[in-house]
Order: structure tokens, then sequence, then C-alpha cells
């Protein structure tokens, strides 16, 4: 009998979807005047055993009633903390919304650095900094330019003012300041900028040059040109392009060489690195036993991009005009 009751309830309260219709069925059966309080009540007509054996029923019936509702109840509960965490999850992954104004590009000089960096990277130079502010020891001296050297005069440059430190003319310092940490074997490159007093259509009274610097046993010249081709193709994109090793003479490297390059867009060649295999002297300045050799280079990053981009006067890079650098 009370089974049916039980089957009642139970179907009204698998059709309740929140807490007030759960709430509305409680009160409708367990209220003052709900179900099963009449059923109680009219135990007090029974018979004294009806009412042991109808009260026990109507108790069983009781509690799986308010098992159900509780059950429900925390049902209920639940699905409304999922649908609120699904309503109001964030899709991290969804695109943002982009700027409608021009948001830029990088420099092609920038560009050109980064190109470079990861060329040499790639092939497992680390990429190390030195001061802009340098002083003469670094820049010159140790580089085997003692004071009345007469190379020293190509580098003119801003000296501070008690001559000791000046704006440094070349990332070559670099070489030294890493050598003199003597953690061998070598191979970094040096980005950064470099003044002089220059001033024409292939010179700047600023620049950027890559400095590079191999050092290990047995590093031969043929180490140093087979770097530099394989570095001009990957930079160039291009297998065949005209490079020229051209003598010359720098007091830190022995022999020493300027690579220049020619591309159709220009009638002449133009230089771009200086090179050579590091001088002993430098290396037994430093303390690197003769056991060791090794190359080192200089870069000319705005050269190298007037040869990319076929930019006739490298002194536009610097002039600013948003015409000139939209085009990169
Ligand atoms: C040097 O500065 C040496 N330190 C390079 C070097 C490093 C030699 C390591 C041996 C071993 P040079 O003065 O030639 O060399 O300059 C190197 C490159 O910088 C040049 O080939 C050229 O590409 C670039 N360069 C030189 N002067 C200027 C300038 N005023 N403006 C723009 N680029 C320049
Ligand atoms: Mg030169």
């Amino acid at each position: 009998m009370y089974s049916k009751l039980v089957e009642k309830c139970r179907a009204e309260i698998v059709y309740a979807n929140d807490i007030d219709s759960l709430e509305k069925i409680r009160i409708r059966y367990f209220g003052k005047k709900g179900e099963l309080n009449l059923l109680f009540k009219s135990l007090v007509k029974c018979a004294n055993e009806d009412r042991i054996v109808n009260g026990d029923l109507i108790n069983q019936a009781k509690n799986i009633i308010l098992k159900y509702l509780e059950i429900k109840k925390e049902n209920i509960k639940y699905q409304a903390v999922e649908s609120k965490l699904l309503n109001e999850r964030i899709d991290v992954s969804l695109p943002g919304i982009r700027s409608q104004k021009n948001i830029g590009n990088l420099h092609p000089l920038t560009q050109t650095l980064q190109n470079i960096e990861n060329i040499f990277v790639n092939i497992g130079y680390n990429v190390v900094h030195g001061p802009e502010i340098e002083d003469e020891y670094h820049n010159f001296e140790a580089l085997n330019m003692p004071v009345s050297h007469p190379a020293r005069a190509m580098h003119d440059t801003f000296y501070f003012s008690d001559c000791q430190y000046l704006l440094r003319t070349h990332t070559s310092p670099v070489q030294i300041r890493t050598m003199e940490k003597n953690v061998l074997p070598i191979r970094i490159i040096c980005p950064g900028r470099v003044y002089r007093c220059d001033y024409d259509t292939t010179h700047s009274p600023m620049f950027h040059q890559i400095e590079g610097l191999y050092i290990d046993k047995e590093v031969t010249f043929a180490d140093l040109k087979g770097t530099i081709e394989e570095f001009i193709k990957i930079f160039f994109e291009c297998d065949e392009i005209d490079i020229r090793f051209r003598s010359s003479y720098f007091p830190f490297t022995e022999p020493s060489v300027e690579v220049d390059i020619r591309r159709e867009c220009f009638s002449n060649w133009i230089e771009v690195i200086g090179c050579g295999m590091v001088s002993h002297n430098v290396l037994n300045v430093v303390g690197i036993p003769d056991i060791y050799s090794g190359f080192a280079f200089g870069i000319g990053v705005e050269r190298l991009t007037m040869l990319r981009y076929g930019i006739s006067d490298l002194r536009i890079l610097f002039e600013n005009d948003l015409r000139f650098l939209r085009q990169f």
C-alpha cells in the first residue's frame, strides 16, 4: 500500500529541477496536512497490533522518501555548480581582438642583427655583450695597437676627458674580455654599436658590428673561410654569390683578410667583413697557450643590410623616415 505512495512521491521528485519545487514536494508529504502526517494520524483509529505494523510501514516509507529528497537536493546543488562553471568558463585559447591600428615592424637593422645571430647560434656560437664605453687597453693596446700605432688613426672616436675611456671603435675588445676569462674552447659572437669619425654613403659615425671568435686546438684558416662563405650563403639565401677574400692588415690577426661582396644592384664590390687568424701576440697577452689557435671576424651589419635590400646610401637607415622604414 505504501509502495504506491513512495512510487508517486519518487516520480514527483524525479521531475523537480530546482530547490523550490523540491521544497513544495516536501511540504506536500511532510507538512502539517501532508500525506504522511495524515497517515500517522490515522494510526489512532487502528487496533493495537495493526498500529505497530502500520506504524513501521509508514516509517519505512517516510525514511525512503526523505532519502530521495536528500539525494535529489544534492543533485540539484551539484548541477547548479556545474552549469555555473560551464557558463563562466573563460576560453583562454580564443584569439584576442586584434588592434586595428598598424602596430609597426622591426627596423631593417634589427632584422639583420637577429638574422645573423640566429645563423651563428644554430651552428653553436654563444651570444655575449661588451661595454660601449670601453677602456683604451681593451679597445687598442691588448689588440696589439700600442699608443703610437698608426692603425689607431683609422679608429678616431669620442674620448672621455682623461683619454682612458672612449666610445669603442669596433667590437674586437670583446674578444679580449672573453679570452681573459680563460674558459676554452671559445665560440662566441658579440653584436653591438660602435663609433668612428666617418660619414659617407657606406660609412656612418655610429654603426653595428657583430664580432665572432673561435678558439680551439687545430683551428685553421680553412675553417675561417668555410664559416664565412657558409654564413654569407645562408644570410643571402643564395648559393651563387660573388665573394672576394682580399688580403689586408689588422694588428691583431695574422694573416688578415677583408671580405667583399658584389651584387647586381651595385656596380662595385662592397666590403662587409674584416677577419683573420688571431695573432699569437694577442693570445700571449691573455695567457692562452700556443697549442691553441683561432679566428676572429667583425661583420658590418649596415653593409649587409644595404646589400640585402639594395640600399645605395646607408645613412638613410638612421633618418627614421617612415616612408622608407614601412617597406621592411
Ligand atoms: C674592424 O673593425 C675589425 N675589428 C674587424 C676584425 C675583427 C678584424 C676581428 C679581424 C678580426 P673594419 O674597420 O674593416 O675592421 O670594420 C669591419 C666592418 O665594419 C667593415 O668591413 C664594414 O663592413 C663595417 N664598417 C666599418 N666602418 C663602418 C662605418 N663607418 N659605417 C658602417 N659600417 C662600417
Ligand atoms: Mg675594413
